[in-house]
């Protein structure tokens, strides 16, 4: 446990870090992306001018905001109107209430074939810095009720693995990492809300599928070897608990 713990503080740090570095960067992004007021035109030159080049501006701005809205909607074809996933041939994820540095490291993970799903890799690869902004906070202002459907017996087992882990196995709370309430944080899914069979496919495959690139590094060795040592009875119960939470 203690290994655990600190393991988990050193990599909490390194995502704080790189969360900051991330933000400082799309904060750059926002400045140059921004129409750059002529620095030489003095304030009483542009008042008194007919200002010819103002009024494209708000034009190109709505046709950018209009891509935007394309894409969320897009997104949300297969991921619910409301963010909220969707039971089709396969389960597809709720990102609603999602932790935005969550959903980007994810869809780099997923360009980056740190992650493997051949539909997200083709879906990921074409989105711009702004537009995974744009998506990620769209995503996480929504909150719609969860989907539920999963067995109500399992929910006692899955609350004591959440909250307690299981010491016999070595396998931390989940509570340490994804928060009291599941909500998650930085580059840390929630999972409050979550549909159940997806979280089981994603613990039952959780080697075959994450952190498949040596380099670059990512959070996902912090989760390997507890979706490894939970039995299929242990992964569905925790699925259970944490699909009901709001
Ligand atoms: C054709 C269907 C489809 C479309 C369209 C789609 N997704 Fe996905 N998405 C999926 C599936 C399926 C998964 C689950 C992959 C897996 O099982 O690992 C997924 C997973 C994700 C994940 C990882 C979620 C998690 O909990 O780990 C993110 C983030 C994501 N999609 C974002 C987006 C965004 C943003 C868009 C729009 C640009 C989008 N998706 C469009 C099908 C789709
Ligand atoms: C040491 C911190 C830590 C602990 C403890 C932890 N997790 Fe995680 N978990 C993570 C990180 C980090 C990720 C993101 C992995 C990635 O980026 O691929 C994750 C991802 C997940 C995912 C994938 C979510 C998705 O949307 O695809 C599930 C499900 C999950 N954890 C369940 C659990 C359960 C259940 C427990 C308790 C038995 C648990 N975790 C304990 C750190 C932790």
């Amino acid at each position: 446990m203690q290994g655990i713990g600190g393991k988990y503080f050193a990599l909490a740090a390194a995502v704080a870090i790189f969360g900051a570095g991330f933000a400082a960067h799309a904060q750059d992004q926002t400045k140059a992306a921004a129409p750059q007021p002529n620095s030489a035109a003095a304030p009483s030159q542009e008042k008194s001018a007919p200002q010819p080049t103002a009024a494209p501006a708000p034009v190109v701005s709505a046709a950018m905001h209009k891509k935007m809205e394309a894409k969320l909607s897009y997104c949300k074809t297969c991921h619910g109107v409301q963010g909220q996933g969707f039971r089709g041939a396969f389960p597809m994820p709720r990102l609603a209430g999602q932790q935005p540095d969550y959903i980007k490291n994810q869809l780099q993970a997923f360009i980056q074939k740190r992650r493997a799903n051949p539909v997200m890799n083709n879906v990921a690869h074409v989105l711009s810095p702004e537009m995974v902004d744009f998506l990620s906070k769209s995503f996480h202002d929504l909150n719609p009720p969860p989907l539920g459907g999963a067995p109500a017996a399992l929910v006692p087992e899955g609350k004591e693995i959440f909250h307690n882990g299981v010491p016999s196995k070595d396998i931390p709370p989940c509570a340490t990492c994804h928060g009291d309430d599941a909500k998650g944080n930085g580059e840390i899914p929630r999972l409050a809300g979550q549909l159940n069979d997806y979280i089981i496919r994603k613990l039952t495959n959780f080697d075959k599928e994450r952190g498949l690139k040596p380099s670059p590094t990512d959070v996902s060795s912090l989760m390997k070897p507890i979706a490894h040592n939970l039995t299929q009875q242990q992964i569905a119960a925790v699925a259970a608990y944490v699909s009901n939470l709001k």
